[in-house]
């Protein structure tokens, strides 16, 4: 028997605004996008924003549904909207902030596994790392460089080969 350590390295802000400028931008068109959160049920805004390489930018919500299992998480959203509107452009960048009714978020959000493994296949379509910026209301910012660092032993294309 061996051990195996498996290590993430994140880079952590004390706020939006010690970011470099394109990815503060990015965070601001995350924040704006909040407004734009179906959510209904849950209270939980969440947005994300993408910059390709291009320096474009577009972002996405969450939008929710009363048959539950429909909700569909902001960072599926713009992922899709990135497919459907630049097909085959790669995603720099992604930044994914939150918001909520009950009480105000002061750690950075954490993405739900399923759209871990949604980022990490991106990646790998679009032969690129995408650079994740977190944040919530207010406190620290977690930058990691790759969806790998947010789900080390992913489920992998090639194990179906
Ligand atoms: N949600 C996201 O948009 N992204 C995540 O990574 C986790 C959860 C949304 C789905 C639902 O609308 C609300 O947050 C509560 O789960």
């Amino acid at each position: 028997m061996k051990e195996m350590n498996i290590t993430t390295h994140i880079k952590v802000y004390n706020t939006t605004e010690e970011l470099p400028t394109e990815d503060y931008e990015l965070s601001k068109k995350a924040t704006a996008a909040l407004e734009d959160s179906y959510s209904p049920y849950s209270k939980f805004q969440v947005a994300a924003a993408i910059r390709f390489t291009d320096g474009t930018m577009i972002a996405g919500s969450n939008q929710e549904n009363a048959s539950y299992p429909l909700c569909l998480c902001a960072e599926r959203v713009v992922m899709s909207a990135a497919a459907a509107l630049y097909p085959g452009k790669p995603i720099e960048a992604m930044a994914i902030t939150v918001k909520s009714k009950k009480r105000p978020i002061s750690e950075p959000v954490s993405p739900c596994g399923a759209c871990r493994q949604s980022i990490r296949e991106e990646e790998i379509k679009l032969k690129h790392p995408i650079k994740l910026i977190l944040f919530g209301e207010q406190g620290q910012v977690y930058v990691l460089n790759s969806g790998k660092d947010l789900l080390p032993l992913s489920f992998d294309p090639s194990f179906l080969e």
